[in-house]
This record gives C-alpha cells, structure tokens and sequence, in this order.
C-alpha cells in the first residue's frame, strides 16, 4: 500500500508550470524536440509540453534498467529507439526521476554522438543522495529522499504510474 502524500496534485502543477516557463525563456526563438522517455515520464511530458511556448516536437523512447523490484541493475538496454534525425537539433530529454544516474548518463552519452546542437535534462523529481556517476539535471521539479516514489508516471512493478500524486511505498 502506498504510504502518505508527499507532493500533491496542486504542487506538481504549479511547478510544472515554472518548469514550462523556465525551458520557453531559456530557448527563445529557438525549436526544441522533447524526448520522453517511457514509461515514467507520460504524465509529466502531457504536462510539461502544455507549459512551453516554443515550436515544439515530441518523441518518446524506452529504456530498462531495473527488471522488477525496486533496485536498478546499472546495465541500461534501449527497448524502442527515436527515428528521427537529432542534428542540429535543441533536445531536451524528459525523465520521471534520477537515481543512481546510470540511466541519464548513458543517455546523454548516445545522444551527444547524434550530433545535437544542445542537450539538455528535465526531470520530474531528483534523487541526488543515491547517485552512483557523476549527473547533474539541467531542469528538476523537486529533490526528494532516499524513498521508493510512486505516482505521477512513477511505479513499483508497473503499479501506481496513474495516481496523480506523489506518495512512496517501502522497499522491498
Ligand atoms: P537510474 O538509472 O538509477 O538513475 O534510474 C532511473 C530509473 O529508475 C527511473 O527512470 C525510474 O524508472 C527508476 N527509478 C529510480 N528511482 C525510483 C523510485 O524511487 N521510484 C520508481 N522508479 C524509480
Ligand atoms: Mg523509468
């Protein structure tokens, strides 16, 4: 069972909103391509995007490294690639949270070879004190504990990605 909430409803959206704003007045005049990456970051790519007053493309790509449970097993594997030429290209990667940075740092790496003209992180919520490479996030909604999160895109074994808030669960 999920446990008390941690970040309402209200919360997330005001600061999706700032988020939004934050990323409109950093790329003025410019074009970005959000990449989300699935499945965590759906509710908060839906939001975010709303709150960006750019010309804007969406893309999504999925990744694993944790294969059940709640500890990351460090090898990350893509499942479903982007098929669109990043050259020149203002990218924004969207994830739902940082942990360990394994995931963010592979990431960054492939897509740094695929020539993009910037590339930048955004993500949801930031775990900073279970980080294992160096990886700091361009963009963080809030930085929260060392807690197994649910809620708002974020699962336990598939579980709670629908709950609107963020609560947590107990390890186990
Ligand atoms: P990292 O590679 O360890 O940074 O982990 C990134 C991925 O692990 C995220 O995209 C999440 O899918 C998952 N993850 C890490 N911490 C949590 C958590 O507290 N709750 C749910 N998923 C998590
Ligand atoms: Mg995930």
């Amino acid at each position: 069972m999920v446990n008390e909430v941690l970040i309402s409803e209200d919360k997330i959206a005001a600061r999706v909103k700032e988020i939004g704003a934050q990323i409109t007045e950093d790329f003025k005049g410019e074009e970005i391509v959000l990449i989300g990456i699935l499945k965590g970051s759906v509710p908060f790519m839906a939001d975010l995007m709303r709150r960006i007053d750019l010309d804007t493309t969406i893309e999504f790509m999925q990744v694993s490294s944790y294969f059940g449970g709640t500890k990351s097993s460090g090898v990350v594997k893509i499942i479903k690639d982007i098929d669109i030429d990043l050259r020149d290209k203002n990218v924004i990667i969207v994830e739902d949270i940082v942990d360990s940075g394994n995931t963010l740092a592979y990431l960054k790496n492939y897509f740094n070879n695929r020539g993009c003209k910037t590339l930048k992180i955004a993500t949801f919520l930031d775990k900073p004190s279970r980080r294992k490479v160096e990886l700091v996030p361009d963009y963080v909604g809030f930085t929260v504990d060392d807690l197994f999160i649910v809620g708002y895109g974020l699962d336990l074994d598939q579980k709670y990605r629908q709950l609107p808030y963020i609560s947590w669960v107990k390890e186990v």
